[in-house]
């Protein structure tokens, strides 16, 4: 096969903690990430020459050597040179559903695809664990993008341990076009801040004394709780994310009052989503959405939970 089509998949967090620094000056996590139906098209194909190319169909996504999709694949033709010299360079096609920069793991979910994508073009044989190994050399969120569904992450994220899905939640995802975070500075912004609350811990890295509040989430999805899942959603971004940017925070209050399951920011921001126990509800709730906010810079998703995190196109 000369050509494969993959759908990568957004995350959203249902929990994001974060417990410390490290010395690596990346920060120690607890996350619940979860995959969902919104995605983007990721297409890889033979070419005849050895290099590696990228279109995307988005004014704000890099089509060079500083995609992430570009980097996946310049690290998967650097650790198989036999390959590319056998069968030729790659042409990457990227179709954007996921909205950019918008804490729902667009770029990752797209690296990962590469990696999934280029293992089946190049017939490597890798295994999940290898390609998840590869991508952890790329972003702490591309191993979870790999191999998706519900997942306890820790470390920086790259750490993962699979829990039961729960596949019949929907969702309505929302975020202000005009809206952008840096994750490295809701890092740094959030160190600033609390760093003062660390103290140095065994290992040498500067961890949070707060107490880590993890089990009431894992337990919740652990017996497919919905009700409790709505209620022990967190992001400890948002006290970071939601001062700087207040028209988010009002994004959020307004989700919150409409109902549904619960209401929390992902990532690093700034999308927003509310959780809803049928497809009804999610339509339900993002109509009523619409008309409480009518700015034409909002974009508006529903979608639902999905168990993986890269698939390949029917
Ligand atoms: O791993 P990734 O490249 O996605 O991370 C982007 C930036 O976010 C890192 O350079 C770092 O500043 C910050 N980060 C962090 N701790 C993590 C993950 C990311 O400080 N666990």
């Amino acid at each position: 096969m000369r050509l494969y089509t993959l759908l990568a998949a957004a995350k959203i967090n249902l929990y994001l903690e974060i417990v410390g620094s490290r010395p690596d000056g990346f920060h120690e996590l607890i996350m619940v990430m979860q995959s969902v139906s919104l995605c983007d098209r990721i297409t890889v194909r033979s070419i005849g020459v050895d290099e590696i190319r990228v279109r995307c169909d988005h004014p704000l996504v890099p089509a060079d050597e500083t995609n992430l999709a570009y980097k996946a694949a310049a690290l998967v033709m650097a650790q198989f040179p036999d390959a590319m010299a056998k069968l030729g360079g790659v042409e990457i096609t990227i179709e954007k559903q996921i909205p950019v920069g918008a804490g729902l793991a667009g770029g990752s979910s797209n690296a990962a695809a590469v990696l999934v994508g280029l293992d089946l073009l190049w017939n490597l044989g890798l295994t999940r664990s290898e390609l998840q190994d590869l991508g952890a050399e790329l972003g702490s969120d591309v191993p979870f993008c790999v191999s998706g569904g519900t997942a306890i992450a820790t470390g920086r994220g790259e750490q993962l341990d699979a829990l039961p899905g729960i596949d019949s939640l929907h969702l309505v995802i929302a975020k202000y076009e005009s809206e952008f975070v840096s994750t490295p500075w809701a890092y740094k912004t959030y160190r600033a801040e609390y760093g003062d609350t660390y103290v140095t811990n065994t290992q040498g890295w500067q961890e949070r004394q707060a107490q880590v509040r993890s089990g009431e989430m894992v337990r919740a999805v652990a017996r497919r709780d919905a009700i409790a899942l709505g209620q022990h959603l967190c992001n400890d971004f948002e006290k970071i994310v939601l001062d700087a940017h207040p028209k988010t925070a009002a994004l959020k209050a307004t989700m919150a009052d409409l109902g549904g399951l619960g209401t929390l920011m992902s990532g690093s921001g700034p999308s927003v989503f509310t959780l809803a126990e049928s497809e009804a509800q999610a339509n339900e709730l993002a109509a009523k959405l619409r008309s409480a906010l009518p700015d034409p810079d909002l974009g508006i998703w529903t979608a639902q939970f999905v168990p993986s995190g890269v698939q390949i196109a029917s």
